[in-house]
């Protein structure tokens, strides 16, 4: 199979028209206004950041626009975007506007939909966010090394009508594994990562620094975007003395819902809003704990209150559900099924895959050490990927996921959010739909999405070194 990219002028130029037609007659003038379409200009470069504070010592970083993260992209539900990305690396890359519902062009896969951004060179993406919420931006080349050089932005598409709090903040988490002099630790790509956690590090970051504690004032209603960008750290937040409340899961709206046990589990690429009501006194100071891996909880900051009088004196009575997004509803569906296989056991084996696809070199120089249905595709993507599947414009698909590994995965999904139905049987509450969804070791979920948007989507898990190493696939839909 070749892929071919000759359409993509004409389909660019077709996609502008249509927009701008829809724009002018139908809309009062301060929208029209408003629907000119949002230019941007990001480089990709190498840079230096001060993870840890402004009179902390330099990494050398790979960033968006010189920061790390990136700058944070705000777009409008429904409103045309266009987004020039110059690369400024010695190497070819690529950007991944993870979570957002766009045609197949725009998606950033290298060789799968789009040639690969060479050096010196740059691309223009073009699209038009039917969801609003909170998403991100980051590589699909050479992923593991250039997330982990800080290659990651978020991506906030705005509701038409602004939500009821007084403050909306984000936290862009990072995980970083530095040495002592500060610098990136080498070994990005170690098999040992690759057939285990995938490299989980030893700095963690919100928003590109080290934090210290977060102000905050009594009374206020915030939303807090947590968006996980790490390569492989699994995190599970609990803010002592708050009870924050899971508005939306991966950007889409759910039923406003506490999280079970307070903890909001936040895997690789997964993001989570919250509103929390700061009830708190004046001058206190509550924690908020990463307790994911059994015996390693970390303090990871502090909500401290500064000394004014409560905002209000009752929380803001104003509804928590999120305005819904246009989803396609699933009806009856076409049954298909992924299982999870490979990684590290006990003994230094590898298991569930049988040694059919070269295990021997597990995770070692593009090596495989998982695979997805006895298949193992590694790397970033690339041309001539064999689907795993094809689907009919328009069917649901009823996709069965199986991890039969003993290793966490966060599965993702590309160019579609998954209505998720179940997990190991048990029916999910809240009505969720998820890009990402994380299955602990033996989970099986149940998920179902309308095969709506043509094209050859990525399904893959979203621990970098996993990807990387085999746990990976794509689907068509024609
Ligand atoms: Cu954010 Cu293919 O991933
Ligand atoms: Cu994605
Ligand atoms: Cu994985």
């Amino acid at each position: 199979m070749s892929t071919d990219f000759s359409h993509l002028m004409s389909r660019r130029g077709f996609v502008l028209a249509v927009a701008g037609a829809a724009a002018s007659p139908l809309l009062p003038p301060a929208r029209s206004r408003a629907s000119a379409i949002d230019e941007r200009r990001i480089t990709v470069a190498p840079g230096r950041a001060r993870i840890s504070g402004p009179d902390g010592p330099q990494t050398p970083v790979w960033a968006y626009g010189g920061t790390v993260p990136g700058p944070t992209l705000h777009l409008r539900q429904g409103e045309p975007a266009r987004i020039t990305v110059e690369n400024g690396l010695d190497e070819d890359t690529t950007v991944h506007w993870h979570g957002i519902r766009l045609q197949n062009a725009m998606d950033g896969v290298p060789g799968l939909t789009q040639p690969p951004i060479k050096s010196g060179e740059s691309f223009v993406y073009e699209f038009t966010p039917p969801d609003a919420g909170t998403f991100w931006y980051h590589p699909h080349a050479d992923s593991l090394v250039q997330l982990g050089r800080g290659l990651a932005g978020a991506l906030i598409v705005e509701e038409a009508e602004p939500v009821a709090v007084d403050r909306d903040l984000l936290w862009l988490l990072q995980d970083w594994r530095l040495a002592a002099d500060a610098q990136i630790a080498p070994g990005l790509g170690s098999a040992m990562d690759a057939a285990m956690s995938g490299r989980v590090g030893n700095v963690i970051t919100i928003n590109g620094t080290v934090p210290a504690d977060q102000g905050v004032r009594a009374g206020e209603r915030v939303r807090l975007r947590l968006a996980n960008a790490s390569l492989a750290r699994m995190m599970a937040l609990r803010f002592e003395g708050h009870r924050p409340v899971v508005v939306a899961i991966d950007g889409q709206p759910c039923e406003p819902h506490e999280p079970d046990g307070g903890r909001l589990v936040l895997a690789p690429a997964m993001r989570i809003d919250v509103v929390i009501d700061m009830q708190g006194d004046p001058g206190s100071h509550h924690q908020v704990i990463d307790d994911f891996y059994d015996g390693l909880a970390y303090t990871l900051t502090a909500l401290a209150y500064d000394n004014a009088p409560p905002l209000r004196t009752h929380s803001l009575d104003a509804p928590l559900g999120l305005p819904h997004n246009p989803l396609p509803q699933p009806d009856i569906a076409e049954r298909q099924e992924i299982v999870l296989q490979g990684g590290m056991m006990g003994g230094g084996k590898l298991a569930g895959v049988g040694g059919m696809m070269g295990m021997g070199m597990m995770g070692m120089n593009g090596g495989a050490a998982w695979a997805i249905n006895g298949m193992s595709m590694t790397g970033d993507g690339h041309e001539g990927m064999t689907p795993q599947f094809t689907l009919k414009r328009g069917v649901t698909c009823h996709l069965t996921m199986r991890n039969v590994t003993a290793w966490w995965h966060p599965m993702h999904v590309h160019g579609f959010s998954l209505s998720v139905i179940s997990r190991n049987g048990a029916p999910m509450p809240h009505r969720q739909w998820q890009d990402t969804v994380l299955l602990a070791p033996k989970d099986v979920i149940e998920c179902a999405f309308v095969a709506d948007n043509p094209g050859l989507w990525m399904l893959h898990c979203h621990v970098a070194d996993h990807q990387m190493a085999g746990l990976m696939t794509v689907f068509r839909v024609t």
